[in-house]
């Protein structure tokens, strides 16, 4: 891995590259519409540019010329009251110091696409803008993002950087690694079986304890995105441990019914004992 990117970045300083897009160019001059043509049946598209450093970077990295013409850039509009509008994804950026002096003029109320100026003056690396129709030297770019550059994510290049946007639950410099959560021990008295080999996310694993074993805790767990896993490892608790507690708590029950139920005998036997007494006191009343 290390060798590759080491080959990448040599033959990247041969050729004039970066890690991110390429730049190319032609030293043949075309209207605008040709140049964008020209660039992209030869590369990806006109250069497109969306920040400061990246104007910097393409003008350190074109020859300077000493006069008109200079170069195409991929950043156009069709109407006077459109704004400026790069091509490819309609971005609008434009800096803050991008146009030169007194630019865009619109001199002839038809400057619809604009150039860059290489030159040694005060105006390097300034914008102008221009007749579509004049004839000026094509700057491409060429991606270095291809549909294999990533695995599990999105390729983002910007100057200098390549870099792989991953989805949620992949990493690693391609997204090419599914996160994993940490290995899980056997519990004491029991034992566990998970659904893959690699505790990748979404792998479940799914606790038994061995017999005369009770499970104290849910049964079943889940590797989550972020390589967590979703609760606690359960325990197994002894059979008879649990069936003693039941079984005292039984007996418990057991003693309070039946301590209710002799209660409740003893007050009958009182009662009856009194209602001899009550049902011949009326009649030792008579008598006496
Ligand atoms: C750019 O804008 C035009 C006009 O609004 C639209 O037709 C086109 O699909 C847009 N392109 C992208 C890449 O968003
Ligand atoms: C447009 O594309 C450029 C180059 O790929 C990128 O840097 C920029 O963020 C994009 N802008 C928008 C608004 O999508
Ligand atoms: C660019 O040149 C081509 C070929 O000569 C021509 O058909 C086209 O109209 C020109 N476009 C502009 C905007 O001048
Ligand atoms: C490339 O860009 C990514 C994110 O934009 C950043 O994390 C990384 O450090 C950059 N790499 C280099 C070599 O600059
Ligand atoms: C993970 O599980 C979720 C929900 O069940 C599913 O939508 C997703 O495709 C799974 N991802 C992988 C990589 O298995």
């Amino acid at each position: 891995m290390k060798m590759k990117w080491m080959l990448i970045l040599l033959l990247g300083t041969l050729a004039e590259t970066t890690l991110g897009w390429k730049y190319h160019r032609s030293e043949i001059t075309m209207n605008w519409t040709q140049a964008r043509q020209w660039c992209q049946s030869n590369h990806t598209d006109m250069v497109v540019i969306q920040n400061q450093a990246e104007n910097d970077y393409l003008v350190s990295w074109l020859p300077t010329k000493k006069k008109s013409p200079y170069y195409w850039i991929g950043i156009t509009k069709n109407h006077m009251n459109e704004p400026w509008t790069w091509i490819g994804n309609n971005s609008t950026w434009i800096g803050e110091q991008s146009w030169a002096q007194n630019e865009p003029n619109n001199n002839h109320i038809t400057e619809f696409c604009v150039e860059i100026y290489v030159n040694n003056g005060i105006n390097r690396g300034k914008w102008n803008d221009e007749k579509c129709a004049t004839p000026k030297y094509p700057v491409c770019y060429e991606a270095q993002c291809k549909a294999t550059s990533c695995d599990r994510g999105r390729c983002q290049e910007i100057i200098d950087n390549i870099t792989c946007l991953c989805e949620p639950g992949f990493k690693g410099d391609r997204c090419q690694t599914a996160v994993e959560c940490p290995p899980l021990s056997q519990p004491d008295n029991g034992y566990l079986s998970c659904s893959r080999e690699k505790l990748t996310f979404n792998s479940t694993c799914r606790f038994k304890c061995y017999p005369g074993f009770l499970i104290k805790g849910s049964q079943d767990v889940t590797c989550g995105i972020t390589g967590v896993w979703s609760g606690p490892r359960p325990s197994c608790t002894s059979y008879k441990q649990a069936l003693l507690a039941v079984a005292g708590c039984a007996a418990f029950s057991a003693c309070c019914i039946c301590f209710c139920w002799m209660k409740r005998r003893k007050r009958k036997k009182l009662a009856q004992v009194r209602q001899p007494e009550e049902a011949t006191s009326p009649s030792t009343e008579a008598q006496g």
